[in-house]
């Protein structure tokens, strides 16, 4: 619950269909005491009108830098000076752009060169646009200069298309300015895991299928949410809800699996393969109930695609996480996994007696990667996966450094 609070909130508009839930966030912002002021920009105002949001603000909107009549009222420098905090959404790639090379050709990009308060910038785009590398570059670059972003979310886009750079909902905007709450180790980073088990089926009323609630993945779902990620999970059948704001795709064979992840995979910055994918599936599946007839049978096992493997030897790959469960040799093993199936990082638990995994609500962890190691003792699924996700965070910064010095 966000408490009032007084803040001169500045408020543009860049030009894209979200702009109309740009209205909403000005009602939203002022039901919590926020004194804000708008500016668009022209392609804003082809969404929508300068009126609307005079009504919404109860001041005149600004949309012109080279207007004496504008600059009277309160001129670009001041305006800037005016607001606690400046906050475009949506913002545009074409803004984003202009910010991150400090272009100043109209309002927009003029004030926030002259801004000298906090920055906050709420994508929204197409989500080809969103993963172009010139627009990841700027986003990067924006944020090195200190600006906060929040969003984007993922979902249906109102192109038709689905994926990343749907504007986040005014609701999170408006807690994100006014708490300041916004973790952001993840921010604008995308991520996929696999949680759960799989079912293999054997006949309509039988299959085969692992020890496995999906406890670990959902947790890391929502860990990765809080520190500002945007998450798809792909879900083995399990009785959990997933996280709000996940964007959840159900799934119940390995191959079922095995698509849903890889058709979408590159896309991805990090992927982490938390489910309990079942090595192997029948070779025949009947199509009517098999009768109990022998005393003993033979089931012809044929052994699964290895998704975490085929992900991370995709040309375009994102930082790619394993899990090994293991009864002996942990580390020998674990690091085995990493080599073999070019991993990024492994993080390895003992399975057996008394040691948590599998559907306990506690586990505890050893994460190896090629030069080091870190150990979490045994400890909530919860806080063990918000502390995976940070370690997860801070090595992907580290790899995206190291390649882009
Ligand atoms: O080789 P092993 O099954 O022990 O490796 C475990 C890791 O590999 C887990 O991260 C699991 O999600 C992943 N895996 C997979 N596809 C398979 C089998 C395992 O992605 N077919």
């Amino acid at each position: 619950m966000v408490s009032k609070i007084n803040k001169k909130i500045l408020l543009a508009v860049s030009g894209g269909i979200a702009a109309y839930k740009t209205a909403e966030l000005v009602r939203l912002l002022r039901k919590k005491n926020a004194e804000v002021r708008v500016v668009l920009t022209h392609a804003a105002a082809k969404f929508v009108t300068p009126l609307t949001f005079q009504a919404l603000s109860g001041h005149a909107v600004a949309t012109e830098l080279l207007d004496t009549g504008q600059e009277n009222a309160m001129g670009h420098i001041n305006l800037a000076r005016w607001a606690d905090l400046l906050i475009v959404a949506p913002a545009s790639a074409n803004i984003i752009a202009k910010f991150s090379h400090g272009i100043a050709d109209d309002l927009l990009s003029t004030l926030y060169l002259a801004a000298e308060c906090p920055v906050y910038v709420a994508p929204a785009m197409n989500q080809a646009m969103w993963h172009k590398p010139a627009t990841q570059d700027n986003i990067k670059r924006i944020q090195n200069h200190g600006v906060t972003l929040i969003g984007p979310d993922s979902g249906n886009q109102a192109c038709g298309e689905q994926g990343f750079g749907r504007m986040s909902a005014p609701q999170e905007i408006c807690n994100c300015l006014l708490t300041g709450n916004t973790s952001s180790l993840l921010q604008g980073k995308s991520i996929l895991i696999s949680a759960g088990p799989t079912r293999e089926p054997l006949d309509p009323v039988r299959y085969i299928t692992n020890r496995s609630s999906g406890k670990m993945g959902y947790a890391l779902a929502e860990a990765a949410i809080n520190q500002g990620a945007s998450v798809t999970m792909i879900s083995g059948p399990v009785s959990l809800t997933a996280p709000p704001k996940t964007s959840l795709i159900q799934v119940e064979t390995a191959q079922q699996m095995y698509e849903e992840v890889l058709q979408r995979a590159s896309l991805y910055d990090v992927y982490i393969g938390a489910a309990a994918v079942a090595d192997y599936s029948p070779d025949i599946v009947k199509d009517e109930k098999i009768k109990k007839q022998a005393d003993r049978t033979t089931l012809v096992l044929r052994k699964n695609k290895d998704i975490l493997s085929a992900v991370a030897h995709l040309k375009q790959r994102p930082f790619t996480v394993g899990f090994a469960a293991e009864t002996h040799e942990l580390e020998r093993y674990a690091r085995g996994k990493l080599e073999r199936k070019n991993l990024d990082m492994i993080a390895a638990n003992w399975v057996g007696k008394e040691s948590g995994g599998f559907e306990d609500d506690n586990n505890a962890l050893q994460v190896f990667w090629r030069q080091g190691r870190q150990h979490f003792e045994m400890m909530n699924k919860k806080k063990l996966a918000e502390k995976l996700i940070e370690l997860i965070a801070e090595k992907v910064d580290e790899k995206s450094t190291t390649k882009n010095p």
